[in-house]
């Protein structure tokens, strides 16, 4: 065999400068205005200022020319790879390809040991007690909801139980649920949003009462909106209810411990958060998957099969039917180590900052012709910007911002629902990142307001 597939992680450590007071001060506030423990998202280390010319710079797509230089704003879609990625992803292929938990030559145990290690990291970024068997790999966030409803759901609901969950899902934390309810007539509730952006937790322990899972996401892919998990996750608790959270918006971007947030099943994805695309995280409390049946069947997911029956088997395979997304696990491994170089608190500091930012800049420019969603206190949100420009429709908003080179998403955003409250048929939604800084604001504001002018907008 040849060398050791040991991977290199290029480029990070340099991008920290000192400390800044007001970044520290801005991530020790948000935790708790938010309402969670400030320990979930935030420390009270100080936060390191990033220094996002050198992240960009670990960016290849960021260097394209085409027209105008490339402005990414859509990171809550999907966000850009750095090289250290790529290259995790490539070596593997280069040297060490082979089916994982099969083969017993060296070169099928190398992979094993590169896919086990990422399942190891993915773990300890999440603050999993035991990732060797907490940690499910799945396809994206969205199969990772499908198990958790399915699996969770058919063993443990029947006719009648009551779910809750909020009008600010993401069709994947809405859809698995809608299915189950067809299938066994479980009754669904709903947490409110108001006009703010926020939940209304007024009815909070009236909706939990005699539910057995509430299932809600972490931060709101439209509105930006951090949910306050606390008092969801007490209210369970003295309601004796399960707490599956989806960490899609969250998980890419604050500090994240599972055991900090006292959840039981934790959902998110690696496309999001620097890694490649199918691949997604399913976490959970290793006895909560141990009482839940396989979601998917086939090879890799059982001890043994008879013609008779089968026996799953251990965690976390059990939930890992046929050849798993092994570079894609490996590629988020190394994503996993990028974060982790930036540090989560200086990446949420860093966010924070260019969102207060934003939304001064934007409401100085553009004033009330532009409507943002969502909360209006920075603190109370993450890096999504939900716009509305007055009387533009959200697409040809985003087809002018294109030619500018600015790249944001258009649409409904997988919630129909909450467009619905919203009173909108879509928004034309910015999203930020570690490889964003103010310049990428200013050309988005440039941007609209040659948007508004060619509209004919006052
Ligand atoms: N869920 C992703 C989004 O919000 C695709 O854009």
């Amino acid at each position: 065999m040849g060398r050791p597939a040991t991977l290199r992680i290029r480029g990070v450590r340099p991008h920290l400068a000192p400390y800044t007071e007001n970044v520290s001060a801005a991530s020790d506030t948000l935790a708790e205005s938010a309402g969670r423990q400030p320990s979930v998202g935030t420390s009270r280390r100080p936060a390191r200022r990033l220094e996002v010319a050198a992240i960009k710079s670990d960016f290849p797509v960021l260097d394209r020319q085409e027209g105008d230089d490339l402005v990414f704003l859509d990171s809550a879609a999907s966000s850009q790879k750095p090289i250290a990625v790529i290259e995790a992803m490539d070596h593997y292929y280069r040297t060490s390809h082979a089916n994982v938990h099969r083969g017993v030559y060296r070169l099928a145990e190398q992979a094993t040991n590169l896919y086990e290690a990422a399942r190891s990291k993915v773990g300890r970024f999440v603050g999993a007690s035991d990732p060797s068997r907490e940690i499910v790999f799945t396809k994206n966030a969205t199969e990772a909801l499908n198990l958790a409803v399915r699996s969770w759901g058919r063993a443990n609901l029947r006719q009648g139980d009551a779910v809750l969950l909020t009008e600010i899902e993401h069709h994947a934390n809405l859809v698995p649920w809608l299915m189950l309810a067809e299938e066994i007539g479980v009754e669904l509730r709903y947490l409110r949003v108001m006009s703010d952006g926020e939940l209304d937790l007024s009815q909070l322990e009236q909706k939990m009462t005699g539910a057995r899972v509430v299932s809600f996401t972490l931060c709101s892919n439209v509105l930006g909106t951090l949910v306050p998990v606390e008092p969801i996750v007490s209210a369970a608790r003295a309601a004796g209810a399960t707490v599956i959270a989806d960490g899609a918006q969250f998980v890419p971007h604050m500090r994240t411990n599972v055991r900090e947030l006292g959840i039981d099943m934790l959902a998110f994805t690696g496309h999001k958060m620097l890694g490649p695309t199918g691949v997604g995280v399913l976490w959970g409390k290793a006895e909560v998957l141990e009482s839940m049946p396989p979601f998917l069947g086939g090879g890799e997911m059982i001890s043994d099969v008879r013609l008779d029956g089968f026996t799953p088997a251990e965690l976390p395979l059990k939930f890992e039917a046929g050849t798993p997304p092994i570079a894609e696990a490996i590629g988020l491994g190394a994503a996993v180590d990028y974060l982790d170089g930036l540090g989560m608190e200086a990446v949420r500091a860093h966010e924070l900052q260019l969102v207060e930012y934003a939304m001064r800049r934007l409401a100085e420019d553009h004033g009330d012709r532009l409507k943002i969603h969502g909360p209006q206190d920075p603190e109370r949100r993450g890096g999504v910007l939900s716009m509305e420009l007055e009387g533009v429709h959200a697409h040809d908003l985003s087809q002018v911002l294109d030619s500018r080179g600015v790249c944001i998403r258009a649409g409904h955003h997988c919630a129909k629902p909450l467009m619905r409250c919203l009173r909108v048929g879509a928004t034309a939604r910015a999203s930020l990142y570690v490889y964003n800084d103010e310049s990428d604001v200013d050309a988005l504001s440039a941007a609209l307001s040659e948007a508004s002018a060619f509209f004919g907008l006052r």
